[in-house]
């Protein structure tokens, strides 16, 4: 079977819900999207600059202007519709500039104190992704990725393939997130990004750590550079 590119996944994800997606997100994971967004937050250092990958609507984006209000914020995505949503709520006073472009391709003249991103590891080549990462990161600086994950535990598991297959037969009367409610689940399960990314890290000589969340249905993998 040709497995679909992820570009191609990409688009067909993300190319038509970019409205609904702040209420989706948030109503699908029960509010703990928010607390893995502060969870990303608590992570951050005192920083000048600041690069969101895969920015989205900017939750994430807005979240790190609000606690570092003088840093240099660059969100980056690679959906026009939820670049368009996400600069339809700046103001004058916020110091962020979104960029729609390709993580696995961005070549930017300037370097981050930090690097996030909510969500972008299971869309993406977890070496490249890591080498553009390090590519755009300042000595010190530190790449903090946070996604979705296949729970360890077999009860989980069936809660969370029970919770997949109500949202799957819910999808077909929810606009634009028929295929997400679908084809997610297989994607996570078939994806071991924490693993890939913190052995990639740390084989780049970086201090890395992972963080499962509720009930590990989720993780951060913060990874710091040494000097
Ligand atoms: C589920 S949304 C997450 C948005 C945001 N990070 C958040 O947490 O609310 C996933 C986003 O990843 C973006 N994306 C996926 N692959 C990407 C890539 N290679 N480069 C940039 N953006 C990407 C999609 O366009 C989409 O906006």
């Amino acid at each position: 079977m040709i497995q679909e590119s992820s570009k191609r996944l990409v688009r067909r994800f993300f190319g038509n819900n970019a409205e609904s997606y702040e209420k989706v997100v948030s109503l699908t994971t029960f509010g703990r999207d928010a607390y893995w967004k502060d969870e990303i937050i608590k992570r951050i250092k005192e920083c000048n600059s600041v690069l969101d990958l895969a920015c989205g609507t900017g939750i994430l984006t807005f979240k790190i202007a609000e606690k570092f209000p003088e840093s240099k914020i660059t969100g980056v995505d690679i959906t026009k519709r939820y670049l368009e949503i996400a600069k339809r709520k700046l103001n004058p006073h916020h110091k962020i500039s979104f960029l729609l472009d390709d993580a696995e391709n961005l070549s930017l003249d300037t370097k981050f104190d930090c690097i996030t991103s909510s969500y972008i590891p299971k869309y993406c080549n977890p070496y490249i992704l890591i080498e553009r990462c390090l590519y755009h990161l300042n000595p010190h600086g530190r790449i903090i990725l946070h996604d979705f994950t296949y729970p360890k535990s077999k009860p989980i598991r069936l809660l969370w393939n029970l919770y997949f297959a109500i949202l799957q037969m819910v999808g077909v009367f929810v606009p634009g997130w028929k295929d997400v409610f679908k084809d997610l689940p297989k994607l996570i399960r078939s994806e071991n990004w924490v693993d890939k990314c913190k052995g990639i890290m740390e084989r780049n000589g970086m201090i890395v750590e992972a963080r499962y969340l509720t009930m590990d249905c989720s993780a951060i993998l913060t990874g710091t550079k040494k000097v």
